[in-house]
Protein backbone atom coordinates (compact mmCIF):
# COMPACT_ATOMS: atom_id res chain seq x y z
CA UNK A 1 0.00 0.00 0.00
CA UNK A 2 1.64 3.26 1.06
CA UNK A 3 1.46 6.31 -0.73
CA UNK A 4 2.18 7.23 -4.58
CA UNK A 5 2.91 10.19 -5.72
CA UNK A 6 0.45 12.27 -7.64
CA UNK A 7 2.65 14.31 -9.85
CA UNK A 8 5.01 13.14 -12.39
CA UNK A 9 5.20 12.24 -16.65
CA UNK A 10 2.66 9.74 -16.50
CA UNK A 11 -0.38 9.39 -14.39
CA UNK A 12 -0.55 7.40 -11.49
CA UNK A 13 -2.97 4.16 -11.37
CA UNK A 14 -1.60 3.00 -14.71
CA UNK A 15 1.76 0.97 -14.28
CA UNK A 16 1.49 1.64 -10.50
CA UNK A 17 1.11 -2.12 -9.33
CA UNK A 18 -2.71 -2.96 -9.29
CA UNK A 19 -3.83 -2.08 -5.95
CA UNK A 20 -7.14 -4.47 -4.59
CA UNK A 21 -9.85 -2.00 -5.06
CA UNK A 22 -11.56 -0.05 -7.60
CA UNK A 23 -13.70 2.45 -8.01
CA UNK A 24 -14.48 3.84 -11.06
CA UNK A 25 -16.85 6.98 -12.18
CA UNK A 26 -17.76 8.84 -15.31
CA UNK A 27 -19.09 12.06 -15.37
CA UNK A 28 -21.23 13.91 -18.01
CA UNK A 29 -20.63 17.30 -18.20
CA UNK A 30 -23.98 19.54 -17.42
CA UNK A 31 -22.44 22.89 -17.76
CA UNK A 32 -21.82 24.67 -21.21
CA UNK A 33 -19.31 27.24 -20.26
CA UNK A 34 -15.47 26.48 -20.60
CA UNK A 35 -14.74 28.29 -18.12
CA UNK A 36 -16.80 25.74 -15.75
CA UNK A 37 -14.88 23.04 -17.33
CA UNK A 38 -11.59 24.20 -16.62
CA UNK A 39 -12.62 25.65 -12.74
CA UNK A 40 -13.93 21.81 -12.63
CA UNK A 41 -10.66 20.51 -13.66
CA UNK A 42 -8.36 22.43 -11.53
CA UNK A 43 -10.97 21.82 -8.29
CA UNK A 44 -10.51 18.11 -9.10
CA UNK A 45 -6.75 17.99 -9.41
CA UNK A 46 -6.59 19.83 -6.12
CA UNK A 47 -8.62 17.40 -4.10
CA UNK A 48 -7.04 14.37 -5.93
CA UNK A 49 -3.11 15.88 -4.99
CA UNK A 50 -4.60 16.13 -1.80
CA UNK A 51 -6.80 12.43 -0.62
CA UNK A 52 -3.75 10.60 -2.72
CA UNK A 53 -1.06 11.90 -0.36
CA UNK A 54 -3.53 11.39 2.35
CA UNK A 55 -4.48 14.43 3.28
CA UNK A 56 -8.34 15.32 3.80
CA UNK A 57 -10.02 16.96 0.74
CA UNK A 58 -10.37 20.50 1.64
CA UNK A 59 -7.56 22.44 3.87
CA UNK A 60 -10.32 22.19 7.39
CA UNK A 61 -11.12 18.71 6.87
CA UNK A 62 -13.87 16.95 7.72
CA UNK A 63 -14.12 17.92 11.51
CA UNK A 64 -12.77 21.58 11.37
CA UNK A 65 -13.94 25.05 9.78
CA UNK A 66 -16.96 27.17 9.80
CA UNK A 67 -19.26 25.78 11.96
CA UNK A 68 -22.34 27.10 10.13
CA UNK A 69 -21.26 25.69 6.52
CA UNK A 70 -20.60 21.78 5.23
CA UNK A 71 -17.69 20.37 6.01
CA UNK A 72 -14.53 20.23 2.97
CA UNK A 73 -14.33 16.74 3.23
CA UNK A 74 -16.99 13.98 4.24
CA UNK A 75 -15.26 12.61 6.56
CA UNK A 76 -14.94 8.74 6.18
CA UNK A 77 -11.85 8.15 5.79
CA UNK A 78 -10.21 10.40 8.39
CA UNK A 79 -9.02 7.71 10.38
CA UNK A 80 -7.64 5.48 7.40
CA UNK A 81 -4.23 5.49 5.53
CA UNK A 82 -3.82 6.38 2.02
CA UNK A 83 -3.84 2.81 1.02
CA UNK A 84 -2.11 3.16 -2.19
CA UNK A 85 -4.69 5.29 -3.16
CA UNK A 86 -4.55 6.69 -7.28
CA UNK A 87 -6.96 8.74 -9.32
CA UNK A 88 -6.45 8.65 -12.93
CA UNK A 89 -8.36 10.78 -14.85
CA UNK A 90 -9.63 10.60 -18.58
CA UNK A 91 -11.83 12.64 -21.72
CA UNK A 92 -14.06 10.83 -23.78
CA UNK A 93 -15.32 11.92 -27.29
CA UNK A 94 -17.95 13.38 -25.97
CA UNK A 95 -16.45 16.08 -24.40
CA UNK A 96 -15.02 17.16 -27.33
CA UNK A 97 -18.06 16.82 -29.70
CA UNK A 98 -21.65 16.31 -29.19
CA UNK A 99 -23.58 13.55 -30.77
CA UNK A 100 -24.35 15.56 -33.75
CA UNK A 101 -20.36 16.67 -33.83
CA UNK A 102 -20.69 19.80 -32.48
CA UNK A 103 -17.71 21.36 -30.83
CA UNK A 104 -18.62 21.94 -27.26
CA UNK A 105 -16.17 23.75 -25.38
CA UNK A 106 -13.97 24.82 -28.37
CA UNK A 107 -11.30 21.62 -27.93
CA UNK A 108 -12.94 19.97 -31.31
CA UNK A 109 -9.19 20.85 -32.66
CA UNK A 110 -7.80 18.61 -30.17
CA UNK A 111 -10.14 15.51 -30.68
CA UNK A 112 -7.19 13.16 -31.25
CA UNK A 113 -7.97 10.64 -34.20
CA UNK A 114 -7.19 7.82 -31.58
CA UNK A 115 -10.44 8.82 -29.56
CA UNK A 116 -12.83 7.22 -32.01
CA UNK A 117 -16.30 5.74 -31.43
CA UNK A 118 -15.91 2.15 -30.71
CA UNK A 119 -17.22 0.28 -33.12
CA UNK A 120 -19.83 -2.28 -32.35
CA UNK A 121 -18.34 -5.69 -31.58
CA UNK A 122 -20.14 -8.90 -32.30
CA UNK A 123 -22.38 -10.06 -29.56
CA UNK A 124 -22.22 -6.60 -27.32
CA UNK A 125 -25.01 -6.09 -25.51
CA UNK A 126 -24.25 -2.25 -24.30
CA UNK A 127 -26.53 -1.03 -21.74
CA UNK A 128 -26.17 3.09 -22.86
CA UNK A 129 -26.38 4.11 -19.08
CA UNK A 130 -23.68 2.18 -18.14
CA UNK A 131 -21.45 3.38 -21.23
CA UNK A 132 -19.78 6.69 -22.33
CA UNK A 133 -19.52 9.59 -20.51
CA UNK A 134 -17.34 12.89 -20.91
CA UNK A 135 -15.20 12.87 -18.18
CA UNK A 136 -13.39 9.81 -16.17
CA UNK A 137 -11.93 9.11 -12.94
CA UNK A 138 -10.36 5.68 -11.79
CA UNK A 139 -9.64 5.55 -8.08
CA UNK A 140 -8.00 2.59 -6.91
CA UNK A 141 -6.17 1.70 -3.69
CA UNK A 142 -6.15 -1.26 -1.09
CA UNK A 143 -9.22 -0.16 0.84
CA UNK A 144 -12.52 0.18 -1.21
CA UNK A 145 -13.37 2.88 1.36
CA UNK A 146 -10.33 4.88 0.11
CA UNK A 147 -11.48 4.97 -2.84
CA UNK A 148 -15.18 5.42 -2.26
CA UNK A 149 -14.44 8.61 -0.34
CA UNK A 150 -12.16 9.90 -3.60
CA UNK A 151 -14.87 9.40 -5.62
CA UNK A 152 -17.51 10.71 -3.37
CA UNK A 153 -15.62 14.06 -2.65
CA UNK A 154 -14.67 14.77 -6.56
CA UNK A 155 -18.42 14.13 -7.30
CA UNK A 156 -19.47 16.68 -4.80
CA UNK A 157 -16.88 19.08 -6.01
CA UNK A 158 -18.58 18.51 -9.22
CA UNK A 159 -21.82 20.13 -8.25
CA UNK A 160 -22.86 22.49 -10.99
CA UNK A 161 -20.32 21.78 -13.66
CA UNK A 162 -20.81 17.66 -13.93
CA UNK A 163 -23.24 14.71 -12.76
CA UNK A 164 -22.40 10.82 -12.34
CA UNK A 165 -23.16 8.64 -15.59
CA UNK A 166 -22.04 5.35 -14.27
CA UNK A 167 -20.24 3.71 -11.85
CA UNK A 168 -18.43 0.92 -11.07
CA UNK A 169 -17.25 -0.93 -7.44
CA UNK A 170 -14.61 -3.54 -8.23
CA UNK A 171 -12.64 -5.78 -6.04
CA UNK A 172 -9.97 -8.28 -6.45
CA UNK A 173 -7.81 -7.24 -8.47
CA UNK A 174 -7.71 -9.73 -11.82
CA UNK A 175 -4.67 -8.56 -13.33
CA UNK A 176 -0.52 -8.00 -12.16
CA UNK A 177 1.28 -5.16 -13.22
CA UNK A 178 4.31 -5.66 -11.61
CA UNK A 179 6.60 -8.78 -11.71
CA UNK A 180 6.56 -8.50 -7.60
CA UNK A 181 2.87 -9.35 -7.98
CA UNK A 182 1.53 -12.59 -6.98
CA UNK A 183 -1.19 -13.80 -10.08
CA UNK A 184 -4.15 -13.13 -8.71
CA UNK A 185 -7.83 -15.30 -10.09
CA UNK A 186 -10.55 -14.11 -11.89
CA UNK A 187 -14.50 -15.20 -11.20
CA UNK A 188 -14.01 -18.31 -13.99
CA UNK A 189 -11.39 -19.27 -10.87
CA UNK A 190 -8.47 -18.76 -13.50
CA UNK A 191 -4.82 -16.95 -13.14
CA UNK A 192 -5.31 -13.77 -14.39
CA UNK A 193 -2.26 -11.37 -15.22
CA UNK A 194 0.11 -14.02 -15.95
CA UNK A 195 1.22 -12.51 -19.33
CA UNK A 196 0.47 -8.93 -19.07
CA UNK A 197 2.54 -6.22 -19.66
CA UNK A 198 4.86 -5.26 -16.52
CA UNK A 199 5.83 -2.16 -15.09
CA UNK A 200 9.37 -3.58 -15.39
CA UNK A 201 9.08 -4.29 -18.90
CA UNK A 202 9.87 -0.58 -19.84
CA UNK A 203 10.57 -1.00 -22.92
CA UNK A 204 7.47 -2.46 -24.11
CA UNK A 205 5.80 -0.35 -21.72
CA UNK A 206 6.57 2.46 -23.58
CA UNK A 207 6.17 0.91 -27.02
CA UNK A 208 2.57 -0.35 -26.33
CA UNK A 209 1.02 2.05 -23.46
CA UNK A 210 2.76 5.57 -23.47
CA UNK A 211 1.53 7.78 -26.61
CA UNK A 212 4.83 8.98 -27.87
CA UNK A 213 5.98 12.36 -29.25
CA UNK A 214 6.00 13.46 -32.44
CA UNK A 215 2.89 11.49 -33.69
CA UNK A 216 0.93 12.09 -36.93
CA UNK A 217 -1.89 13.21 -35.47
CA UNK A 218 -1.69 17.44 -34.67
CA UNK A 219 -4.85 17.20 -32.92
CA UNK A 220 -2.80 15.04 -30.18
CA UNK A 221 -0.18 16.35 -29.74
CA UNK A 222 -1.25 17.26 -25.91
CA UNK A 223 -1.82 13.39 -25.49
CA UNK A 224 1.87 12.98 -25.24
CA UNK A 225 3.18 10.93 -22.64
CA UNK A 226 -0.73 10.06 -22.00
CA UNK A 227 -2.28 6.38 -22.39
CA UNK A 228 -6.03 5.69 -23.69
CA UNK A 229 -8.29 4.04 -21.11
CA UNK A 230 -10.58 1.30 -22.34
CA UNK A 231 -13.34 0.03 -20.17
CA UNK A 232 -15.84 -3.31 -20.66
CA UNK A 233 -17.89 -4.47 -18.23
CA UNK A 234 -17.95 -8.27 -19.08
CA UNK A 235 -21.03 -10.14 -17.11
CA UNK A 236 -20.16 -13.51 -16.67
CA UNK A 237 -22.59 -16.39 -17.38
CA UNK A 238 -21.50 -18.03 -13.78
CA UNK A 239 -24.04 -20.57 -13.04
CA UNK A 240 -23.52 -22.43 -16.73
CA UNK A 241 -19.59 -22.24 -16.18
CA UNK A 242 -19.77 -23.83 -12.96
CA UNK A 243 -21.42 -26.58 -14.64
CA UNK A 244 -18.72 -26.74 -17.45
CA UNK A 245 -16.31 -29.53 -17.03
CA UNK A 246 -12.62 -28.47 -15.94
CA UNK A 247 -11.87 -30.20 -19.07
CA UNK A 248 -14.35 -27.83 -21.48
CA UNK A 249 -13.03 -24.63 -19.29
CA UNK A 250 -9.39 -25.40 -19.58
CA UNK A 251 -9.65 -25.63 -23.53
CA UNK A 252 -11.68 -22.33 -23.60
CA UNK A 253 -8.95 -20.30 -21.50
CA UNK A 254 -6.06 -22.31 -23.40
CA UNK A 255 -4.60 -22.83 -20.07
CA UNK A 256 -4.32 -25.05 -16.42
CA UNK A 257 -6.83 -24.06 -13.44
CA UNK A 258 -4.40 -24.92 -10.94
CA UNK A 259 -1.10 -23.46 -11.90
CA UNK A 260 -2.13 -21.29 -15.17
CA UNK A 261 0.47 -22.87 -17.60
CA UNK A 262 -0.68 -22.74 -20.69
CA UNK A 263 -2.04 -26.61 -22.31
CA UNK A 264 1.12 -26.80 -24.46
CA UNK A 265 3.55 -27.63 -21.44
CA UNK A 266 5.22 -26.28 -19.10
CA UNK A 267 4.93 -23.97 -16.36
CA UNK A 268 2.46 -20.41 -15.28
CA UNK A 269 5.04 -18.41 -17.08
CA UNK A 270 6.17 -20.91 -20.12
CA UNK A 271 5.14 -19.03 -23.59
CA UNK A 272 2.40 -21.33 -24.86
CA UNK A 273 3.62 -22.95 -28.16
CA UNK A 274 0.45 -23.45 -30.13
CA UNK A 275 2.39 -25.74 -32.95
CA UNK A 276 2.01 -28.69 -29.95
CA UNK A 277 -0.41 -31.10 -31.08
CA UNK A 278 -2.00 -33.96 -29.52
CA UNK A 279 -4.31 -36.46 -30.67
CA UNK A 280 -5.44 -36.28 -34.44
CA UNK A 281 -3.21 -33.12 -34.71
CA UNK A 282 -5.56 -31.53 -32.36
CA UNK A 283 -3.67 -28.38 -31.18
CA UNK A 284 -3.58 -28.76 -27.52
CA UNK A 285 -4.08 -25.00 -27.06
CA UNK A 286 -7.03 -24.86 -28.87
CA UNK A 287 -7.76 -22.35 -31.81
CA UNK A 288 -10.74 -20.87 -30.58
CA UNK A 289 -8.84 -20.90 -26.98
CA UNK A 290 -9.21 -17.08 -25.37
CA UNK A 291 -4.58 -17.06 -24.84
CA UNK A 292 -4.34 -18.55 -28.56
CA UNK A 293 -6.67 -15.49 -30.24
CA UNK A 294 -5.03 -13.04 -27.58
CA UNK A 295 -1.56 -13.84 -27.77
CA UNK A 296 0.64 -10.97 -29.30
CA UNK A 297 1.86 -13.50 -32.22
CA UNK A 298 -1.98 -13.40 -33.37
CA UNK A 299 -2.18 -9.94 -33.55
CA UNK A 300 1.04 -7.96 -34.94
CA UNK A 301 2.83 -8.33 -31.97
CA UNK A 302 -0.10 -6.36 -30.03
CA UNK A 303 -0.08 -6.02 -26.24
CA UNK A 304 -1.70 -4.35 -23.32
CA UNK A 305 -1.70 -3.29 -20.01
CA UNK A 306 -4.48 -4.85 -18.55
CA UNK A 307 -5.89 -3.70 -15.38
CA UNK A 308 -9.31 -4.51 -14.61
CA UNK A 309 -11.13 -6.09 -11.47
CA UNK A 310 -14.24 -8.48 -10.59
CA UNK A 311 -17.76 -6.62 -9.92
CA UNK A 312 -20.89 -8.58 -8.03
CA UNK A 313 -23.58 -5.95 -8.32
CA UNK A 314 -26.45 -8.20 -6.54
CA UNK A 315 -28.37 -10.74 -8.94
CA UNK A 316 -31.22 -11.03 -11.44
CA UNK A 317 -34.17 -11.85 -11.48
CA UNK A 318 -33.95 -15.55 -12.33
CA UNK A 319 -31.22 -15.77 -9.15
CA UNK A 320 -27.95 -15.82 -11.19
CA UNK A 321 -25.31 -13.25 -10.06
CA UNK A 322 -24.71 -10.05 -12.21
CA UNK A 323 -21.06 -10.85 -11.88
CA UNK A 324 -18.28 -10.86 -13.73
CA UNK A 325 -14.60 -8.90 -14.72
CA UNK A 326 -15.09 -5.51 -15.37
CA UNK A 327 -11.88 -5.30 -17.76
CA UNK A 328 -9.52 -2.12 -18.13
CA UNK A 329 -6.94 -2.08 -20.20
CA UNK A 330 -4.29 1.16 -21.00
CA UNK A 331 -2.91 1.20 -24.30
CA UNK A 332 -1.19 3.48 -26.67
CA UNK A 333 -3.71 3.58 -29.32
CA UNK A 334 -7.09 1.81 -29.10
CA UNK A 335 -7.00 1.82 -33.26
CA UNK A 336 -4.33 -1.02 -33.14
CA UNK A 337 -4.38 -2.09 -29.43
CA UNK A 338 -7.90 -2.74 -29.09
CA UNK A 339 -10.41 -2.78 -31.69
CA UNK A 340 -8.73 -5.60 -33.60
CA UNK A 341 -8.18 -8.16 -31.01
CA UNK A 342 -11.95 -7.12 -29.69
CA UNK A 343 -13.14 -7.84 -32.92
CA UNK A 344 -11.47 -11.19 -32.97
CA UNK A 345 -12.19 -12.26 -29.76
CA UNK A 346 -15.90 -11.52 -29.96
CA UNK A 347 -16.30 -13.42 -33.07
CA UNK A 348 -14.27 -16.68 -32.51
CA UNK A 349 -13.31 -16.53 -28.59
CA UNK A 350 -15.06 -20.17 -27.01
CA UNK A 351 -15.66 -17.97 -23.77
CA UNK A 352 -17.30 -15.79 -25.06
CA UNK A 353 -20.73 -18.12 -25.18
CA UNK A 354 -20.28 -17.75 -20.92
CA UNK A 355 -19.83 -13.65 -21.62
CA UNK A 356 -21.76 -10.61 -22.06
CA UNK A 357 -20.49 -6.88 -23.04
CA UNK A 358 -23.02 -4.76 -21.09
CA UNK A 359 -20.98 -1.44 -20.44
CA UNK A 360 -18.00 0.24 -22.55
CA UNK A 361 -16.16 3.31 -22.46
CA UNK A 362 -13.11 4.79 -24.36
CA UNK A 363 -10.93 7.64 -22.52
CA UNK A 364 -8.02 9.75 -23.39
CA UNK A 365 -5.99 10.16 -19.94
CA UNK A 366 -3.92 12.66 -20.60
CA UNK A 367 0.44 12.74 -19.36
CA UNK A 368 0.52 13.34 -15.50
CA UNK A 369 0.48 16.83 -13.92
CA UNK A 370 3.71 18.11 -13.43
CA UNK A 371 4.53 19.33 -9.59
CA UNK A 372 3.04 22.89 -9.25
CA UNK A 373 0.11 22.60 -12.55
CA UNK A 374 -3.12 22.70 -11.14
CA UNK A 375 -4.81 21.41 -14.20
CA UNK A 376 -4.80 17.65 -15.58
CA UNK A 377 -5.03 17.57 -19.30
CA UNK A 378 -3.61 21.21 -19.74
CA UNK A 379 -1.52 21.56 -22.52
CA UNK A 380 -0.40 25.71 -21.28
CA UNK A 381 -3.39 27.20 -23.45
C1 LIG B 1 -5.07 -13.41 -21.07
C2 LIG B 1 -9.32 -14.23 -18.94
C3 LIG B 1 -11.30 -10.56 -21.44
C4 LIG B 1 -7.04 -9.75 -23.53
C5 LIG B 1 -6.05 -13.96 -20.28
C6 LIG B 1 -5.89 -15.10 -19.41
C7 LIG B 1 -7.09 -15.32 -18.81
C8 LIG B 1 -8.01 -14.33 -19.31
C9 LIG B 1 -7.43 -16.41 -17.80
C10 LIG B 1 -4.62 -15.92 -19.23
C11 LIG B 1 -3.69 -15.40 -18.16
C12 LIG B 1 -3.01 -14.13 -18.51
O1 LIG B 1 -2.07 -14.09 -19.30
O2 LIG B 1 -3.46 -13.11 -17.99
C13 LIG B 1 -10.22 -13.30 -19.44
C14 LIG B 1 -11.61 -13.23 -19.07
C15 LIG B 1 -12.16 -12.20 -19.77
C16 LIG B 1 -11.12 -11.63 -20.58
C17 LIG B 1 -12.28 -14.15 -18.08
C18 LIG B 1 -13.58 -11.66 -19.75
C19 LIG B 1 -14.37 -11.76 -18.74
C20 LIG B 1 -10.32 -10.04 -22.26
C21 LIG B 1 -10.52 -8.95 -23.18
C22 LIG B 1 -9.31 -8.74 -23.78
C23 LIG B 1 -8.37 -9.67 -23.22
C24 LIG B 1 -11.83 -8.21 -23.40
C25 LIG B 1 -8.92 -7.73 -24.82
C26 LIG B 1 -9.70 -7.21 -25.72
C27 LIG B 1 -6.15 -10.65 -23.02
C28 LIG B 1 -4.74 -10.65 -23.36
C29 LIG B 1 -4.17 -11.71 -22.67
C30 LIG B 1 -5.24 -12.34 -21.90
C31 LIG B 1 -4.02 -9.68 -24.29
C32 LIG B 1 -2.70 -12.16 -22.70
C33 LIG B 1 -2.46 -13.10 -23.81
C34 LIG B 1 -1.01 -13.53 -23.85
O3 LIG B 1 -0.14 -12.69 -24.09
O4 LIG B 1 -0.74 -14.71 -23.61
N1 LIG B 1 -7.36 -13.50 -20.20
N2 LIG B 1 -9.96 -12.32 -20.35
N3 LIG B 1 -9.02 -10.45 -22.30
N4 LIG B 1 -6.41 -11.66 -22.15
FE1 LIG B 1 -8.19 -12.02 -21.29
Amino acid sequence: AGTFPFTGEHQAGIVTPAQDRLYIAAFDVTTDDRDDLVALLQRWTTIAARVTQGLSAGPFGPAAGPYDAPPDDTGEALDLPPAGLTVTFGFGRSLFVDADGRDRFGLADRLPDALLELPHFPADNLDPARSDGDLVVQACADDPQVAVHAIRNLSRAAFGAATIRWTQLGYGRTSSTSTAQRTPRNLFGFKDGTANLKVEETAAVDEHVWVPAGQDDPKATWMTGGSYLVARRIRMQIETWDRTSLREQEALVGRTKGEGAPLSGGTEHTEPDFTVTGRDDVPLVALNSHVRLAHPTQNDGVRMLRRGYNFTDGNDALGRLDAGLFFIAFVVDPRTHFVPMQNRLSRDDGLMEYLQHTGSGLFAVPPGVPEGSLVVGSDGT
